[in-house]
């Protein structure tokens, strides 16, 4: 291989030497195009006839291609005078992203020497189809992003050139993304989604669509990739009360540590978002924050302290339910407790005046005293009743 190379270096100088000595021998340059990915054996253009050299004198004059890096992808015949594809070319291969691509062959005869240069252009067929780095992209977009908020996604890539490289995107169905591209020239488009429908994680926490890239062959090729959005929450739901009005009766002599009422706000965010916990509202004095408790977890109301319905027949409490936000959302809500009585109370009796001596010969009708019987009770707890004992009178 060495001493083959060393040759043909060897006989590249010679020529150059000897087309340096015979300037005329160098010929005006003839230019061929092929597609890639052609056949052994394909012709790529008559040599001879384009050079206008007699078939019959192409043998002795030794017509050949004089390669100076290893095997040429094409060869000559002496016999026809045409130039044929030796082995397959890959357009990618030789030339990369480069265009036009061209490969240069020389071809020598003898006596008298002349050296021709062939210049033959590859043409690209659309043999590849566009390829995306990753076969699916999950991207986290907070629920208040912006409309036309934009997030870069990543290109497909398509060795071929010119329109069969990618020329557009599309998105399967979404009514909350679009995709617009950026052109940056040389065949790098990048695709960005764009957001065009607000986005709330309450009613959909994630969407996924289609990416697809074709290319501008006929018929086009296509690449496509999932994409998956992820809709960070954003706290923009306040707590809500699962009842318009709390209200409940409870007995005055309800002991200490008794549930008077449950109440129970949710919230539709996420995490601490979502989370509600609850206490009095800034107004609830301190009397009321005496008697009664709030467990700030489960929303119960609890018996804290001595209930008196002589004292105060209903309380109003004002709860708030609030989130674990950062920034938290509340809601207030007013519970009523009315207290119902029990009979708790005895009538009590009040002399007002009485006569210490009452004459005898007293006549019927006469005052001897002034006793008023009342009840704290309320109701029928309330109601009394007065008789007057026989042994009162006769002492
Ligand atoms: C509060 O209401 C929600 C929704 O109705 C329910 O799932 C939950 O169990 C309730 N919590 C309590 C403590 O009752």
């Amino acid at each position: 291989m060495e001493q083959k190379e060393y040759t043909s270096w060897r006989l590249n100088l010679a020529f150059l030497a000897l087309s340096l000595l015979f300037w005329k021998g160098v010929l005006a340059q003839i230019r061929y195009s092929i597609p890639e990915e052609q056949k052994d054996g394909a012709v790529v253009g008559n040599v001879a006839k384009d050079l206008d050299i007699d078939l019959r004198t192409l043998k002795e004059r030794g017509f050949r291609i004089v390669s100076t890096t290893g095997e040429s992808p094409f060869k000559i015949s002496q016999y026809d005078g045409l130039l044929y594809v030796n082995r397959k070319i890959d357009r990618e291969g030789v030339c990369e992203r480069s265009t036009p691509c061209v490969i240069n062959i020389k071809i020598a005869l003898e006596s008298p020497l002349e050296i021709h240069y062939v210049t033959v252009e590859v043409m690209d067929i659309n043999d590849h189809a566009p390829i995306f780095p990753e076969k699916e992209k999950r991207l986290e977009i907070a629920e208040n992003a912006l409309l036309g908020a934009r997030f870069q996604l990543q290109a497909a890539r398509d060795p071929d050139g010119g329109i069969n490289s990618v020329q557009v995107y599309k998105l399967s169905h979404s009514e909350h993304f679009r995709i617009e591209v950026i052109d940056r020239g040389a065949d790098r488009k990048m695709p960005f989604l764009i957001l065009q429908k607000a986005l709330d994680r309450e009613t959909k926490p994630n969407h996924k669509f289609l990416l697809t890239a074709l290319d501008g062959g006929k018929p086009p090729k296509s690449g496509s990739m999932d994409i998956t959005v992820d809709v960070i929450d954003v706290n923009d739901n306040m707590p809500v009360f699962t009842k318009d009005t709390y209200s409940v009766k409870l007995s005055e002599n309800a002991p200490i540590g008794t549930t008077v009422i449950q109440v129970n706000a949710t919230d539709l965010d996420a995490g601490p978002n979502g989370e509600v916990f609850y206490i009095f509202g800034h107004d609830v004095d301190n009397d009321l924050r005496s008697r009664f408790d709030l467990d700030p977890v489960s929303g119960e109301i609890i018996v804290k302290g001595q209930l008196d319905f002589e004292e105060r027949d209903q309380y109003e409490i004002d709860i708030q339910a609030s989130d674990k936000a950062p920034a938290p959302l509340t809601t207030d809500k007013s519970v009523l407790i009315q207290i119902v009585d029990v009979n708790d109370n005895a009538p009590e009796i009040e002399v007002t005046s009485f006569s210490s001596t009452i004459p005898e010969d007293s006549k019927t009708g006469t005052t001897v005293a002034l006793i008023s019987v009342s009840d704290l009770d309320s109701g029928v707890n309330g109601k009394v009743s007065c008789s007057v004992h026989e042994d009162v009178l006769s002492s």
